[in-house]
């Protein structure tokens, strides 16, 4: 049976295809995003993958609602796979924000569902590193977030050579709206527009444009104008202080497609813009209030970076570690009268931290010796009775050949000592 158009399969190393997702790239992903996000002071938080169907619908804007994957459960309630975390965020923050210090800076993991047209860097599924911060108004905000996204990309080996976040602002765009039309009810329609001027043909969204009562001559004048509202030049000397400068630029291009967003707005893209986003975000100052249904107003702002095109963008630049992964030690088992034996020995090494692994049921000598090479052992290691009938370990050293004995009160603690005296390369 196949698996769904648009979800992954993630094996482990040896990849038994170049097409294969790896579960190792994955993992190493979500360790940098982790400690980056540890390193800037974030706290990290967990929602349902199912809510109420209500949560999405009025609140993240026309494109993701028709993406969602919704269903009647047997309760027959609405509801649907998340397809972003925000509004999950905005719910948890709007009930509980009283037992948190702000400014709240959280930041989640979550694996979200969007039913798009499948295309290169969009799927079905992906999943997502969100980080927020919550209850500050100030610049200052945007400016820590959008170095933390700096700082997450560069942590995984990208430079200013393969990426660039372009800084927008809501707010500008609302004003230039604004200044040529007066139905401020299709402001969001004309921002669906802009949103997509890059990937559109220019003679679909002048006509779109015109029908708004705008010209793509004067947008795209606005657009190269890109004159920083005082928001923005801010978040730029804030960064330019941290040395980030060099990572970030003012490019009006960028709106943003969802509905919340309300002040400065971002997406980082890899520079050569062979792919989609890698991450976007943005300050949305109403929503938490929009979701707790106006009893909690706090600011707030964010961004959401994709595992997809993120993996794609290293595996393109060679820029992800070999995943060999290696065992410590593997046990040979000569002979069964030893099993209950070598079964102690494994204990007290897998309790030392150290990495384990020997056959479960009987296999010929070569054939364990051949796995432990297999496997890149450090050390085999065999239970053994000396002429007394005491209980020794010997283990070899596969690299010097160098083999020793000890009792097995010592055998944990001889391995540890020559695997930290010789780190693995
Ligand atoms: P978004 O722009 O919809 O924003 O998604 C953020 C990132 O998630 C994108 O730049 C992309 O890397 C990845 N992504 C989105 N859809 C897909 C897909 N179908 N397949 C693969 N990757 C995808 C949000 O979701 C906002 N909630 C982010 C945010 C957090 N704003 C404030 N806080």
């Amino acid at each position: 049976m196949e698996r769904l158009p648009g979800f992954r399969d993630f094996y482990p190393h040896p990849l038994p295809h170049q097409d294969v997702w790896s579960a190792a790239a994955r993992n190493h992903l979500f360790d940098r995003w982790r400690s980056v996000a540890h390193a800037y002071g974030f706290h990290e938080y967990d929602g349902p993958p199912l809510e109420p169907l209500e949560l999405f619908t009025t609140k993240s804007g026309e494109e993701i609602v028709d993406q969602l994957y919704c269903f009647e459960d047997k309760g027959k309630r609405s509801v649907a796979l998340r397809p972003e975390m925000t509004p999950t965020l905005a719910r948890m923050v709007a009930v509980h924000e009283r037992n948190y210090k702000k400014p709240i800076k959280w930041f989640a993991i979550p694996q979200l569902f969007r039913y798009e047209r499948q295309q290169k860097g969009r799927l079905r599924e992906h999943f997502q590193l969100n980080a927020d911060i919550v209850g500050e108004a100030d610049p200052a905000a945007d400016a820590e977030l959008i170095a933390l996204l700096i700082d997450t990309l560069r942590s995984l080996g990208l430079t200013s050579e393969d990426f660039v976040v372009r800084l927008s602002s809501r707010q500008a765009w609302q004003r230039y709206f604004a200044e040529h039309c007066q139905d401020e009810a299709r402001a969001y329609e004309f921002y669906q527009v802009i949103d997509k001027l890059e990937r559109e043909d220019p003679a679909v969204s002048e006509t779109k444009l015109q029908a708004l009562g705008f010209s793509l001559d004067a947008v795209r004048a606005f657009i190269d104008a890109g004159k920083p509202t005082p928001e923005l030049q801010s978040v730029i000397e804030n960064l330019a202080a941290r040395g980030l400068a060099e990572f970030a630029r003012i490019d009006y291009n960028v709106i943003r497609g969802l509905a919340y967003y309300t002040g400065v707005v971002f997406e980082a893209f890899d520079q050569k813009g062979e792919f989609r986003a890698i991450a976007g975000g943005g300050r949305y100052d109403g929503l938490i209030k929009l979701i707790s249904g106006g009893k909690t107003d706090l600011p707030a702002i964010g961004f959401g970076m994709g595992d997809v095109v993120l993996l794609e963008l290293l595996q393109k630049r060679n820029l992800l570690p070999a995943f060999d992964s290696r065992l410590d030690v593997f046990c040979i088992i000569e002979d069964e009268a030893r099993r209950a034996d070598t079964l102690r020995l494994i204990q007290l090494m897998r309790d030392a931290g150290i990495t384990v692994d020997f056959p479960m049921v009987s296999m010929k000598p070569d054939k364990q010796f051949k796995r432990a090479l297999e496997s890149k052992a450090r050390f085999t290691v065999r239970a053994e009775r000396t002429a007394e009938g005491q209980m020794q370990a010997r283990f070899k050293n596969l690299e010097t050949r160098v083999e020793e004995a000890t009792p097995p009160e010592g055998l944990a603690a001889a391995v540890v000592r020559v695997l930290r005296a010789n780190p693995a390369v």
